[in-house]
């Protein structure tokens, strides 16, 4: 046996026990004739007591060195409250060194000023931190829950091929070229959303599997190029019940893996009014500080910046902040620059003292703007009043923008609060002037609302759809949708979507095809779970919760992938790499 007891598990019960341990050195101390060293494993830390009959054998000792130890356990002169085993330690009677290493780049311990990069590279002594390791200790609990919850309420696993076919989720694809088919390319899943549609086909029912996705997409805190996500489908079920069994599996999560009872029912909120009231179609409702509309104040101004708001696709809307009335001219500068960096064409921003609006802007208010506008927000002395106009979603957004900062800069939430909640009625498509042509809002085969099929050939940005977003802490934790089952009616969408005839039939005619054998009503959704594990661990960024994450310059800096490969590989594959000049 190479051990009798792991690092983290001996307490003053087993005092007198004699035991064998193996793990990293994580710390050594030399205290005159003694040696102590910090024995670590998964479970934690354990302090052997070497003295001077040992001292000689554990001298060359470092850092990462694994060592054997046997010996006893005895009480600790000063004990430890900060560690699981501080009240003992192993006065050692035996030390085999089991293997040397060489010098860390950088401290393994939860502490750490190393750069991220550099902790990438050795990412395998970076997952030794306990801090890291606990991460990924309940991302595996998570999984668990999910598994257990799913299994017991019917649903099957089934993978589905990582070598596919273009799905149309939004991001570029990354393509597989084949060799036996010269210039014909797989597209690895940006999700498994058809294969799983067809599982419904086939008769299934009730599906799930964590799912590796890739998106070549631009990364960020919250995105990774290849990634996980709970994907679930059913048939024969409602909108309602599909979220009510999502609330059920994501309850049991949280008591599971933080012992919390969370409040069901989730909140829903429709598209239109989480934007409206939050600027967001992921509001974080830990905080109130609520978007105001104001367009109806400003109505009759001949304000030239309110002349886009007051336009038939515009608004305008108020955020009120308390205690802001001693804001300096450089604070409101750099609440504009973030206005801008988020596409607002400006900001204006009023104070409230002394009963009185002041601001630049307040030369352009009439008597009565002014005191409709105090009326509405009912100002209180000391407020600040940050006014956007534009068209109705940007004026949403970029007060959403500034709501989330000032969430953050004037800590208006509890950080260890979990706020679920659901965001629903999504429109159909959305209009893009730049391509001049409809996009979908979530994918093309979200099912549009039956009452508002007549208006998809007249007025299809009024159609809404019957998709969902589950969204946690301000975070998009996952989305779904019912789907299309009707093979006319999904060869209509893509039409809507500026597709032609033969697009549809070289990309989806599988697909319409397999919707014409009896396919059921079917719907489901995906979480993130890298996203799931990032806010239940309380990480930054996705990178904490992966093991070999890609940094944001989307390459892996231990492997260095990716990297060019040699000529006889492109040759196999038809490719040529044409030089950038
Ligand atoms: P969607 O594209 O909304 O839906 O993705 C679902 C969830 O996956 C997570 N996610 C990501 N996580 C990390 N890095 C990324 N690049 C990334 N992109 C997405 C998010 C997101 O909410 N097939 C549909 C689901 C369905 O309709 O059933 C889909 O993939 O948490």
């Amino acid at each position: 046996m190479q051990r009798t007891h792991v690092n983290g598990e001996l307490r003053i019960s087993d005092v007198g026990k004699n035991v064998t341990l193996i793990g990293w050195v994580a710390k050594r101390r030399n205290l005159g004739s003694l040696v102590f060293i910090d024995l670590r494993d998964r479970t934690g830390i354990t302090q052997i007591l070497f003295d001077e009959n040992l001292t000689e054998a554990v001298k060359n000792v470092r850092n990462e060195y694994i060592l054997q130890v046997t010996g006893t356990v005895i009480e600790r002169q000063s004990k430890n409250p900060s560690m699981k085993t501080g009240d003992i330690e192993i006065k050692a009677q035996e030390v085999k060194i089991i293997n040397s290493a060489n010098q860390p780049p950088f401290i393994i311990a939860d502490e750490t000023d190393a750069l991220e990069e550099t902790r990438l590279k050795y990412r395998y002594l970076d997952l030794r931190r306990p801090v890291l390791q606990q991460k990924l200790f309940t991302r595996a609990k998570i999984v668990k829950a999910m598994h257990e919850y799913l299994d017991a309420n019917g649903f099957i696993e089934v993978e589905t091929p990582i070598l596919a076919k273009s799905t149309p989720e939004g991001a570029r694809d990354y393509l597989v070229p084949s060799r036996i088919h010269p210039g014909s390319f797989y597209a690895l899943p940006q999700s498994p959303q058809q294969f799983k549609q067809l599982l419904m086909v086939a008769g299934f029912e009730r599906y799930y599997q964590i799912a590796r996705c890739f998106r070549d997409e631009d990364l960020r805190a919250d995105r990774q190029l290849d990634f996980t996500q709970l994907d679930i489908e059913t048939s024969f079920m409602s909108q309602d019940e599909i979220l009510t069994l999502t609330e059920g599996m994501l309850a049991k999560v949280m008591k599971d893996v933080k012992g919390i009872d969370i409040e069901l029912p989730f909140r829903r909120f429709k598209y239109v009014d989480a934007m409206n009231r939050f600027g967001s179609d992921k509001p974080d409702t830990r905080f109130n500080l609520e978007l105001v509309d104001v367009t109806e104040v400003f109505r009759n101004s001949q304000f030239r910046a309110f002349e886009t708001g007051l336009t038939e696709k515009g608004s305008i809307k108020a955020l009120v902040v308390n205690n802001a009335g001693d804001y300096s001219r450089r604070d409101i500068d750099n609440l504009t620059d973030l206005v801008k960096k988020n596409g607002a064409k400006g900001l204006v921003a009023i104070k409230y003292l002394n009963g009185e609006l002041e601001g630049g802007a307040v030369k352009f208010f009439g008597e009565q703007e002014k005191e409709n506008l105090i009326k509405i927000l009912e100002l209180k002395e000391n407020q600040l009043v940050l006014i956007v106009s534009d068209v109705w979603e940007k004026t949403c957004s970029v007060l959403g923008a500034l709501r989330s900062h000032f969430g953050k800069t004037l800590k208006l939430f509890d950080k260890n609060s979990y706020d679920f909640l659901w965001v629903v009625e999504f429109p159909l498509v959305e209009y893009s002037l730049e391509d001049e042509r409809y996009y979908s809002v979530h994918h093309p085969f979200t099912r549009p609302y039956d009452e508002d099929l007549h208006l998809i050939d007249i007025e299809p940005l009024k159609v809404r759809s019957y998709a969902y977003d589950i969204v946690l802490n301000g975070y998009e934790l996952g989305g779904g949708s019912l789907r299309i089952y009707d093979f006319e009616l999904q060869q209509k969408m893509f039409e809507l979507l500026s597709l032609t005839d033969e697009e549809i039939e070289t990309r989806f005619g599988f697909f319409i095809d397999a919707l014409k054998y009896g396919t059921p009503p079917h719907g489901g959704l995906a979480l993130g779970l890298d996203r799931v594990a990032m806010i239940l661990t309380g990480s930054e960024s996705l990178r904490d919760v992966i093991a070999f994450p890609k940094n944001a310059n989307a390459k892996c800096p231990m492997s260095d992938a990716p990297t060019p490969v040699d000529e006889t590989q492109l040759k196999e594959l038809h490719i040529q790499i044409i030089k950038e000049q």
